[in-house]
């Protein structure tokens, strides 16, 4: 299958997919909030290092219904941009952040592959959502992002990890979960050295492993 025809049926998919907790992950909606702790308490960390980023402004990829932004980003930054390809997620990310709500910033309607920054941030949150794109367009994308980082920005990168040395592919939905040693590969390519890194406790024990990492220009 042509990488074209593979983010098509990725696209066509997630078109299917209810804007809900549930549909975004997979049937593990409730573990939404044990993953907002677990990323809370990673930022946490991260803004009292020596030079921690700013807080004006974030960029959520792949953002979903706006489950990360709402959660997360919004109680950290004054402004928070959104990337995501689907409409009706777009629609229901309005709606769970609040189109009046003063922090929600440029909503982006487009797959990552083809998203180039215009602005600066001082953070840009990738989570469940790599897995989407091939090894060369990841690589391209985050060199994108390095570049769009203000001084002292972070990229955050929150994915599931394979067990094995092994990439696994989802017939489902297209997506592919990486083993470590390649997420570190690819960060390197992408000439990005890692600030901090952890893994995502209290998570259920049929599910990946699911690894945060702070990743800054080298
Ligand atoms: C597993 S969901 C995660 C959503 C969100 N990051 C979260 O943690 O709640 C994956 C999301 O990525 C989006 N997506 C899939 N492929 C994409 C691509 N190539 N470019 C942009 N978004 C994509 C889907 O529409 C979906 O919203």
């Amino acid at each position: 299958m042509t990488q074209h025809k593979l983010y098509k049926n990725a696209a066509n998919y997630w078109a299917k997919v209810p804007a809900t907790l549930n549909g975004v992950l997979g049937g593990f909606g409730h573990i939404s909030d044990i993953d907002i702790g677990g990323s809370r308490t990673f930022l946490n960390h991260l803004l009292t290092l020596q030079d921690p980023p700013n807080t004006n402004i974030a960029l959520d990829c792949g953002a979903g219904i706006g489950r990360v932004s709402k959660n997360l980003l919004i109680s950290y930054f004054d402004k928070v941009d959104l990337v995501e390809q689907d409409e009706k997620f777009i629609n229901a990310a309005k709606e769970n952040i609040g189109e009046d709500n003063a922090k929600l910033g440029t909503i982006y309607h487009l797959s990552l592959q083809h998203f180039k920054p215009e602005k600066m941030y001082d953070l840009i949150w990738c989570q469940w959502i790599l897995g989407c794109l091939n090894d060369y367009d990841l690589i391209n994308f985050l060199i994108r992002c390095s570049k769009s980082l203000t001084t002292n920005g972070l990229i955050i990168v929150k994915e599931n990890i394979s067990s094995s040395n092994e990439l696994d592919y989802d017939e489902k939905d297209y997506s592919v979960t990486r083993p470590y040693e390649l997420m570190l590969m690819l960060f390197d390519a992408a000439c990005l050295k890692i600030v901090k890194t952890d893994v995502q406790v209290d998570f259920p024990d049929e599910i990946y492993s699911v690894h945060m990492f702070a990743l800054k220009p080298k």
